[in-house]
Protein backbone atom coordinates (compact mmCIF):
# COMPACT_ATOMS: atom_id res chain seq x y z
CA UNK A 1 0.00 0.00 0.00
CA UNK A 2 1.41 3.44 -0.40
CA UNK A 3 2.56 5.39 2.47
CA UNK A 4 0.91 8.36 3.76
CA UNK A 5 4.05 10.01 4.10
CA UNK A 6 7.38 9.31 2.46
CA UNK A 7 10.42 11.62 2.90
CA UNK A 8 13.05 10.55 0.44
CA UNK A 9 16.71 11.39 1.07
CA UNK A 10 15.28 14.62 2.44
CA UNK A 11 18.41 17.13 3.18
CA UNK A 12 17.58 20.72 4.12
CA UNK A 13 21.11 23.28 4.89
CA UNK A 14 21.24 26.47 6.23
CA UNK A 15 23.94 28.04 4.85
CA UNK A 16 27.05 25.75 6.02
CA UNK A 17 24.91 23.91 8.64
CA UNK A 18 22.99 20.68 7.59
CA UNK A 19 19.84 20.53 9.36
CA UNK A 20 18.53 17.25 7.57
CA UNK A 21 20.83 15.02 6.15
CA UNK A 22 19.81 12.61 3.70
CA UNK A 23 16.81 11.32 5.89
CA UNK A 24 14.23 8.60 4.06
CA UNK A 25 11.38 7.93 6.33
CA UNK A 26 7.43 6.41 5.25
CA UNK A 27 4.62 7.07 7.89
CA UNK A 28 2.26 4.47 6.80
CA UNK A 29 -2.00 5.00 6.43
CA UNK A 30 -3.64 5.37 9.74
CA UNK A 31 -0.12 4.60 11.90
CA UNK A 32 0.57 6.42 15.12
CA UNK A 33 4.43 7.52 14.20
CA UNK A 34 6.86 9.57 16.34
CA UNK A 35 9.56 11.19 15.66
CA UNK A 36 12.28 12.05 18.33
CA UNK A 37 15.65 13.08 19.16
CA UNK A 38 18.13 15.58 21.00
CA UNK A 39 17.30 18.87 20.65
CA UNK A 40 19.04 20.51 17.03
CA UNK A 41 18.60 17.30 15.42
CA UNK A 42 16.49 18.24 12.67
CA UNK A 43 12.81 17.48 13.97
CA UNK A 44 10.83 20.60 13.58
CA UNK A 45 13.14 21.55 9.92
CA UNK A 46 11.49 18.12 8.74
CA UNK A 47 8.27 18.95 9.75
CA UNK A 48 8.39 22.79 8.79
CA UNK A 49 9.77 20.70 5.18
CA UNK A 50 6.44 18.61 5.14
CA UNK A 51 4.79 21.58 5.32
CA UNK A 52 6.35 23.30 2.54
CA UNK A 53 7.64 26.45 4.82
CA UNK A 54 10.95 24.67 4.00
CA UNK A 55 11.81 23.68 0.33
CA UNK A 56 14.69 20.48 0.80
CA UNK A 57 17.90 21.53 -0.83
CA UNK A 58 17.30 17.93 -2.51
CA UNK A 59 15.31 14.88 -2.03
CA UNK A 60 11.82 14.63 -2.41
CA UNK A 61 8.38 14.26 -0.21
CA UNK A 62 5.59 12.16 -1.15
CA UNK A 63 1.99 12.28 0.32
CA UNK A 64 -0.22 9.33 -0.50
CA UNK A 65 2.21 8.99 -3.60
CA UNK A 66 2.05 12.50 -4.69
CA UNK A 67 5.02 14.03 -4.81
CA UNK A 68 4.49 17.50 -2.81
CA UNK A 69 8.36 18.81 -2.31
CA UNK A 70 7.69 22.04 -3.86
CA UNK A 71 4.02 22.43 -2.82
CA UNK A 72 3.69 25.62 -1.40
CA UNK A 73 2.15 25.69 2.45
CA UNK A 74 -1.70 26.19 1.78
CA UNK A 75 -1.54 23.62 -1.26
CA UNK A 76 -0.11 21.14 0.87
CA UNK A 77 -2.66 21.86 3.77
CA UNK A 78 -5.10 21.54 0.95
CA UNK A 79 -4.27 18.23 -0.08
CA UNK A 80 -4.42 16.80 3.59
CA UNK A 81 -1.49 17.71 5.81
CA UNK A 82 -2.89 19.76 9.28
CA UNK A 83 0.04 21.24 11.76
CA UNK A 84 0.22 22.61 15.09
CA UNK A 85 3.42 24.39 16.30
CA UNK A 86 6.36 24.14 18.67
CA UNK A 87 5.77 27.52 19.56
CA UNK A 88 2.11 28.53 19.84
CA UNK A 89 1.12 30.25 17.07
CA UNK A 90 -2.88 31.92 17.84
CA UNK A 91 -3.97 35.12 17.91
CA UNK A 92 -3.96 36.51 21.30
CA UNK A 93 -6.56 39.55 20.45
CA UNK A 94 -8.81 37.28 19.04
CA UNK A 95 -11.45 34.74 20.86
CA UNK A 96 -10.79 30.82 21.10
CA UNK A 97 -13.35 30.30 18.80
CA UNK A 98 -12.51 33.54 15.95
CA UNK A 99 -8.76 31.37 16.12
CA UNK A 100 -10.33 28.19 15.39
CA UNK A 101 -12.53 29.76 12.41
CA UNK A 102 -8.76 31.13 10.97
CA UNK A 103 -7.80 27.48 10.75
CA UNK A 104 -10.64 26.73 8.14
CA UNK A 105 -10.41 29.98 6.34
CA UNK A 106 -6.83 28.83 4.73
CA UNK A 107 -9.27 25.87 3.36
CA UNK A 108 -11.36 28.18 1.38
CA UNK A 109 -9.24 31.31 0.80
CA UNK A 110 -8.55 30.85 -2.66
CA UNK A 111 -12.39 30.47 -3.00
CA UNK A 112 -12.93 33.76 -1.78
CA UNK A 113 -13.08 35.74 -5.16
CA UNK A 114 -15.96 34.86 -5.47
CA UNK A 115 -17.51 35.73 -2.27
CA UNK A 116 -16.15 38.91 -2.65
CA UNK A 117 -18.59 39.63 -5.71
CA UNK A 118 -21.43 38.04 -3.77
CA UNK A 119 -21.20 39.44 -0.09
CA UNK A 120 -24.55 36.72 0.89
CA UNK A 121 -22.08 34.06 -0.44
CA UNK A 122 -19.37 35.45 2.06
CA UNK A 123 -21.69 35.29 5.12
CA UNK A 124 -22.91 32.12 4.09
CA UNK A 125 -19.87 30.44 4.25
CA UNK A 126 -18.38 33.01 7.85
CA UNK A 127 -21.92 30.73 9.33
CA UNK A 128 -20.55 27.22 8.00
CA UNK A 129 -17.15 28.32 9.24
CA UNK A 130 -18.39 29.20 12.70
CA UNK A 131 -20.68 26.17 13.22
CA UNK A 132 -17.78 23.99 11.94
CA UNK A 133 -15.28 25.89 14.31
CA UNK A 134 -18.14 25.55 17.32
CA UNK A 135 -18.04 21.79 16.58
CA UNK A 136 -14.47 21.17 16.86
CA UNK A 137 -13.99 23.33 20.24
CA UNK A 138 -16.64 21.01 21.54
CA UNK A 139 -14.68 17.77 20.21
CA UNK A 140 -11.73 18.95 22.24
CA UNK A 141 -13.24 19.90 24.81
CA UNK A 142 -13.70 23.39 24.83
CA UNK A 143 -16.55 24.62 24.51
CA UNK A 144 -16.71 26.65 27.82
CA UNK A 145 -13.48 28.92 26.64
CA UNK A 146 -14.76 29.67 23.13
CA UNK A 147 -15.29 33.17 23.96
CA UNK A 148 -12.46 34.11 25.80
CA UNK A 149 -9.59 36.09 24.64
CA UNK A 150 -6.63 33.66 23.91
CA UNK A 151 -4.44 35.88 25.15
CA UNK A 152 -6.72 35.21 28.42
CA UNK A 153 -6.33 31.00 28.46
CA UNK A 154 -3.89 28.59 30.60
CA UNK A 155 -1.02 27.27 28.18
CA UNK A 156 -2.73 24.03 28.12
CA UNK A 157 -5.75 25.13 26.58
CA UNK A 158 -3.89 27.07 23.87
CA UNK A 159 -2.05 23.63 22.69
CA UNK A 160 -5.44 21.89 22.40
CA UNK A 161 -6.78 24.41 20.93
CA UNK A 162 -4.02 24.43 18.00
CA UNK A 163 -5.82 20.98 17.34
CA UNK A 164 -9.26 22.31 17.27
CA UNK A 165 -7.68 24.61 14.57
CA UNK A 166 -6.02 21.66 13.13
CA UNK A 167 -8.77 19.64 12.29
CA UNK A 168 -10.51 22.82 10.24
CA UNK A 169 -8.57 21.08 7.27
CA UNK A 170 -10.05 17.92 8.01
CA UNK A 171 -6.42 16.31 7.53
CA UNK A 172 -5.90 12.79 6.45
CA UNK A 173 -2.21 13.46 8.51
CA UNK A 174 -2.01 15.27 11.30
CA UNK A 175 1.96 16.54 12.03
CA UNK A 176 2.20 17.61 15.85
CA UNK A 177 5.51 19.31 17.01
CA UNK A 178 6.05 18.38 20.71
CA UNK A 179 2.31 19.23 21.63
CA UNK A 180 2.34 17.46 24.99
CA UNK A 181 5.82 20.12 26.01
CA UNK A 182 4.70 21.88 28.86
CA UNK A 183 1.73 20.47 29.87
CA UNK A 184 1.50 18.98 33.55
CA UNK A 185 0.40 15.41 33.87
CA UNK A 186 -3.26 15.28 33.96
CA UNK A 187 -3.31 17.87 30.99
CA UNK A 188 -0.97 15.45 29.16
CA UNK A 189 -3.35 12.44 29.78
CA UNK A 190 -6.01 14.22 28.09
CA UNK A 191 -4.30 15.47 25.54
CA UNK A 192 -3.24 11.61 25.11
CA UNK A 193 -7.16 11.02 25.21
CA UNK A 194 -7.51 13.44 22.21
CA UNK A 195 -5.01 12.50 20.32
CA UNK A 196 -6.36 8.64 20.35
CA UNK A 197 -9.69 9.50 19.51
CA UNK A 198 -8.23 11.71 16.75
CA UNK A 199 -6.63 8.63 15.48
CA UNK A 200 -9.66 6.34 16.14
CA UNK A 201 -11.34 8.72 13.49
CA UNK A 202 -9.00 7.11 10.82
CA UNK A 203 -7.03 9.81 11.20
CA UNK A 204 -2.69 8.94 10.38
CA UNK A 205 -0.75 11.06 13.29
CA UNK A 206 2.94 12.21 13.03
CA UNK A 207 4.55 13.82 15.93
CA UNK A 208 7.62 14.94 17.51
CA UNK A 209 7.89 14.50 21.25
CA UNK A 210 10.11 14.51 24.30
CA UNK A 211 7.81 12.88 26.56
CA UNK A 212 8.74 9.04 26.72
CA UNK A 213 6.24 7.75 28.14
CA UNK A 214 3.90 9.80 25.60
CA UNK A 215 5.87 8.58 22.66
CA UNK A 216 6.62 4.86 24.18
CA UNK A 217 2.63 4.39 25.12
CA UNK A 218 0.97 5.88 22.17
CA UNK A 219 3.22 4.82 18.92
CA UNK A 220 3.36 2.26 16.50
CA UNK A 221 6.85 3.17 14.89
CA UNK A 222 8.98 5.90 16.00
CA UNK A 223 12.22 7.38 13.75
CA UNK A 224 15.34 8.28 16.30
CA UNK A 225 17.06 11.46 14.13
CA UNK A 226 20.17 12.56 15.86
CA UNK A 227 22.70 15.92 13.86
CA UNK A 228 19.78 15.35 11.36
CA UNK A 229 20.49 11.87 9.59
CA UNK A 230 18.25 8.90 10.72
CA UNK A 231 19.80 6.58 13.40
CA UNK A 232 16.85 4.08 14.30
CA UNK A 233 13.38 3.06 13.62
CA UNK A 234 11.17 0.43 14.33
CA UNK A 235 8.50 0.12 17.43
CA UNK A 236 8.65 1.54 20.80
CA UNK A 237 10.45 -2.58 22.06
CA UNK A 238 13.00 -2.11 19.77
CA UNK A 239 13.94 1.96 19.73
CA UNK A 240 13.76 1.26 23.82
CA UNK A 241 16.46 -1.60 23.51
CA UNK A 242 18.85 -0.12 20.91
CA UNK A 243 22.01 0.84 22.17
CA UNK A 244 22.61 3.79 19.54
CA UNK A 245 19.54 5.29 21.08
CA UNK A 246 19.81 5.10 24.34
CA UNK A 247 23.39 6.46 23.77
CA UNK A 248 22.73 9.40 21.81
CA UNK A 249 19.12 10.37 23.30
CA UNK A 250 17.27 8.13 25.88
CA UNK A 251 20.33 7.88 28.14
CA UNK A 252 19.48 7.56 31.71
CA UNK A 253 16.09 9.56 31.24
CA UNK A 254 14.10 6.62 29.76
CA UNK A 255 14.72 3.16 32.09
CA UNK A 256 13.35 0.06 29.89
CA UNK A 257 10.85 -1.30 32.76
N1 LIG B 1 15.64 28.97 9.64
C1 LIG B 1 16.81 28.50 10.08
N2 LIG B 1 17.98 29.08 9.75
C2 LIG B 1 19.17 28.60 10.18
N3 LIG B 1 19.30 27.52 10.95
C3 LIG B 1 18.17 26.88 11.32
C4 LIG B 1 16.87 27.33 10.91
N4 LIG B 1 15.93 26.50 11.43
C5 LIG B 1 16.61 25.58 12.14
N5 LIG B 1 17.94 25.80 12.07
C6 LIG B 1 19.01 24.99 12.69
O1 LIG B 1 18.82 23.66 12.24
C7 LIG B 1 19.11 22.72 13.28
C8 LIG B 1 17.89 21.86 13.52
O2 LIG B 1 16.89 22.65 14.17
P1 LIG B 1 15.44 22.10 14.47
O3 LIG B 1 14.89 21.50 13.24
O4 LIG B 1 14.66 23.22 15.09
O5 LIG B 1 15.75 20.96 15.55
P2 LIG B 1 14.78 20.20 16.55
O6 LIG B 1 13.37 20.55 16.20
O7 LIG B 1 15.11 18.76 16.35
O8 LIG B 1 15.16 20.67 17.93
C9 LIG B 1 19.54 23.55 14.48
O9 LIG B 1 20.95 23.62 14.48
C10 LIG B 1 18.91 24.89 14.20
O10 LIG B 1 19.64 25.92 14.82
MG1 LIG C 1 11.88 21.44 17.31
Amino acid sequence: MTAMLELRNITKQFGGLTAVNDLSMKVEVHEIHALIGPNGAGKTTATNMIEGVYHPTSGQIFFKGQDITNLRTHEIARLGIGRTFQNIKLYDTMTALENVMVGGHQLTKLDLFPSIINPKGLMEEEKMLKEKAEMFIEYVGLSDIKDEYVKNLPYGNKKVLEVARALMMDPELLLLDEPAAGLNPSERAEFVDLLMRIHSEGKTLFFIEHNMDVVMNVSHQITVVNFGAKIAEGTPQQIQTNPEVIKAYLGERYKVK
